[in-house]
């Protein structure tokens, strides 16, 4: 059975496609138009999905939207009601969504077939109901918790479930205006970080700061009973798009979400691309010490509803990996699957994994224990595309590609590891990353500075074996996904100087053989030559969309200062190399 998951005319579109119940290819539609975070209707992705799995359109049976915008309407009314100058704001939104509901058009249009071939059966998904169902059915549990948060979707803002079989049951929904996704990107917006997806920068920044604002964020959100509200008046009113505006090309843009109540308070806001103050530093930290608190607020809620040792969690906000490191300590929760793609791009799955299991009532597979679900590359195309660069490269085999990449990264070069095939989900998991020693001072400016042009203050993740987690990292629940961030050990925290954060963490990728076996095979030869079992990891990119295909990959490697590329079996090296 052939089941199409769509997440459209939201930020991240994308599609995924399941065969008889198992997620074969996932991609969201920014790899294929290079338009980072699009959120127009993904039709490169729809096309990619089909191709890898060999069917035409005409050949699945149901597609499923992440999105409903029937979803809680009465709430919706309701708001717009209470606040007359939005009536016709909601109902222009109303009628736009409305248009856009057509995906029988949608479809047929993007891939130019007569709508009366297409035979699927529609599903429209509830957003959060959706994010929980992306990670729950693609945990390994029967029965588990289930938690989504995130800025907005379909009105709610968080959601809490009891996940057990085939089913989804919800417990409690926080409806808008109160958003924990908003109030961070409210900080975000003030501290000068205005764009789709920052916030994962101030997380980062967030160590920098000191206690100093903390009582007066704890002011701006607070814990209400089983779930949290927001003082409105450090916002602007934002409207059921929650301030997030999807424009006619794709782009995502957000609104201003702090009001001048902000201004008073804390001065005035900062400019993009202006010097990071410590005020602004300081506000990051109390965001991140109240978002924490309002998050494990709910998490313990949630655990005493739902008794169990098990988390399936999705939702933008559960990128938050500093938040999720502190899950064991700081509740009775015992294990998490936070889906590799927790944003939007996840609704994909999520959508069609509910309608596989929780309506089609079929069987659950197994877990999805990897997010190499993208599209790869055959050899001739990658050597097409060396020699197209006017490239030489060496074609190496195996042991010769590892061994020798182990050696430029221990020797300090800067190396593009192009592999198999596309990560889903943000994060480069060792298909298309750039990777280099993490032992080495400067290489974090080094990076920072040569590659990816950004500040100071972001931080580099390590990539390591499994076995030696333990040894490494003060806990030793796994983090397939690098979705978690874990005290180095004191002893480690000089041989992991690239990836050891202000704060002494470290947002690990585990690596296992049977899950990656090349890029555990190059983390285990650097750990022959080197004796550390880890090495650093960041996206094949440079403020772009991480590449997917050769020629984006060579032609990054080709504007950036990187030293080394090992792509496929090739290996080009710069003059420039080390070695
Ligand atoms: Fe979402």
């Amino acid at each position: 059975m052939l089941i199409l998951g769509l997440n459209m005319f939201h930020a991240d579109a994308s599609v995924a496609i399941i065969v008889d119940g198992e997620v074969k290819f996932a991609i969201a539609e920014e790899r294929l138009n290079r338009h980072k975070h699009f959120g127009g209707f993904p039709a490169l992705a729809v096309k990619a999905c089909l191709d890898a799995v060999g069917a035409k359109i005409s050949d699945v049976e149901h597609v499923a939207v992440g999105q409903d915008s029937d979803a809680n309407l009465a709430k919706k009314v309701q708001y717009a009601l209470a606040n007359p100058a939005k009536i016709l704001n909601f109902i222009r939104l109303r009628q736009r969504k409305e248009a856009l509901r057509d995906v029988r058009a949608l479809l047929s249009n993007a891939l130019e077939i007569d709508p009366a071939k297409l035979r699927f059966q529609e599903h429209h998904l509830e957003h959060h109901i959706a994010h929980i169902a992306s990670a729950y059915y693609c945990s390994p549990w029967e029965k588990a918790a289930g938690f989504s948060y995130d800025g907005s979707g379909d009105f709610v803002s968080t959601m809490m479930a009891r996940c057990e079989g085939n089913q989804i049951e919800v417990l409690e929904r926080v409806f808008l205006p109160h958003s924990l996704g908003s109030a961070y990107t409210m900080i975000c917006e003030f501290i000068g970080y205005t764009k789709y997806g920052d916030e994962g920068k101030v997380m980062g920044l967030a160590p920098y700061g000191k206690e100093t604002y903390s009582r007066d964020i704890s002011k701006i959100v607070t814990p209400k009973n089983g779930g949290f509200q927001l003082d409105l008046s450090y916002f602007k009113p934002l409207g059921s798009n929650q301030g997030m505006q999807v424009l006619p090309d794709g782009t995502v843009r957000l609104a201003r979400h702090y009001s001048d109540r902000m201004e008073k308070l804390f001065g005035e806001p900062r400019k993009p691309h202006a010097e990071i103050t410590q005020r602004d530093m300081d506000l990051a930290f109390a965001l991140q010490h109240q978002f924490e608190e309002i998050f494990f607020h709910l998490i313990n809620q949630l655990q005493r509803r739902v008794p169990l040792d098990d988390l399936a969690m999705a939702g933008g906000c559960a990128l938050n990996s500093v938040a999720n490191g502190k899950i064991f300590d700081r509740t009775p929760f015992r294990r998490t699957y936070i889906q590799p793609a927790a944003g939007d791009e996840g609704l994909a799955i999520g959508a069609a994994l509910h309608t596989h299991h929780a309506v089609l009532n079929q069987p659950r597979r197994r877990e999805l224990k990897n997010s190499y679900l993208g599209p790869e590359f055959c050899e001739s195309r990658i050597q097409a595309a060396l020699e197209k660069a006017g490239l030489q490269p060496r074609k190496l085999e195996r042991e010769a590609l590892l061994q020798q990449t182990a050696e430029q990264i221990a020797a300090g070069n800067v190396v593009g590891w192009f592999q198999g095939r596309m990560e889903w989900g943000p994060r480069a998991l060792g298909n298309r990353s750039i990777v280099a020693h993490p032992g080495l001072p400067n290489m974090k400016d080094v990076l920072n500075a040569r590659i990816k042009h950004r500040e100071w203050f972001r931080h580099f993740a390590p990539s390591i074996m499994a076995d030696y987690q333990h040894e490494y990292f003060e806990h030793d629940h796994p983090s397939p996904f690098m979705l978690h961030v874990y005290k180095i050990r004191p002893e480690k925290r000089k041989v992991l100087c690239a990836v050891n954060h202000v704060d002494d963490t470290g947002r690990l990728q585990t690596v296992t053989r049977e899950e990656n076996p090349l890029y555990y095979d190059l983390i285990s030869a650097f750990h022959r030559k080197t004796g550390i079992p880890v090495i650093l990891n960041t996206s094949f990119n440079e403020n772009e969309p991480i590449v997917c295909t050769p020629e984006e990959a060579i032609d990054c490697f080709q504007r950036t200062r990187m030293d080394v590329l090992a792509i496929g079996p090739f290996m080009v090296k710069k003059p420039e190399a080390n070695v």
